[in-house]
């Protein structure tokens, strides 16, 4: 059982090559389930989710972000956004949906890469889509047919580990 586990997780790599092939409803759907199953404090579940399948705003904005322009040929974005002001622990939350979510993508076949949004990265992003200056945009995230494999792997660190004492 923990070596499934294990195989599950570790799948998950950042993927930046893509075929260019479309990535179907259907699985996109499943991925926005498992990220709404993800934790939250209270239960508040600020997390909102803006998905992207139209060529041209995929590349406007990939290529709007500093670290996303490898997403130009994915078949999808999805942007999670959501009211941050008076939500303290909104980062957390959102940082759980997105995990949640990339899990699911990776066990789908697809491929995808977490692209933090900063402060200094809102405005643009928040203009190209139309977003409300009060919705943050948390992170962009390029969904695709995978072109290229990375090896599974946990980076386990004996040295990062405090058994019962620091
Ligand atoms: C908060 C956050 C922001 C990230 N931003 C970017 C990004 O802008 N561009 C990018 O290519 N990768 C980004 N990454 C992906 C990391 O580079 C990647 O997760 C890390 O190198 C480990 O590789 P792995 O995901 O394959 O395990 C980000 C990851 C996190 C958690």
């Amino acid at each position: 059982m923990h070596e499934h586990v294990l195989e599950f997780i570790t799948a998950r790599r950042s993927i930046r090559r893509f075929t260019g092939g479309p990535v179907s409803r259907e699985k996109l759907e499943i991925v926005l389930q498992a990220a709404m199953a993800a934790p939250s404090a209270n239960d508040r579940q600020p997390w909102r989710f803006l998905i992207i399948t139209e060529k041209e705003k995929i590349v406007s904005l990939c290529k709007a972000h500093p670290y996303a322009g490898f997403g130009v040929d994915a078949g999808a974005v999805i942007i999670l956004f959501g009211r941050k002001e008076g939500v303290k622990w909104f980062d957390q939350d959102m940082a759980a949906a997105t995990q949640n979510l990339l899990l699911a993508v990776a066990h789908l076949g697809l491929g995808a890469t977490w692209c933090g949004i900063d402060d200094s990265r809102q405005a643009k992003i928040q203009g190209l889509v139309n977003l409300p200056h009060d919705q943050y945009a948390f992170a962009l995230i390029p969904i695709g047919i995978p072109a290229e494999e990375k090896a599974a792997r946990t980076q386990y660190d004996e040295q990062k580990v405090h058994w019962e004492r620091y």
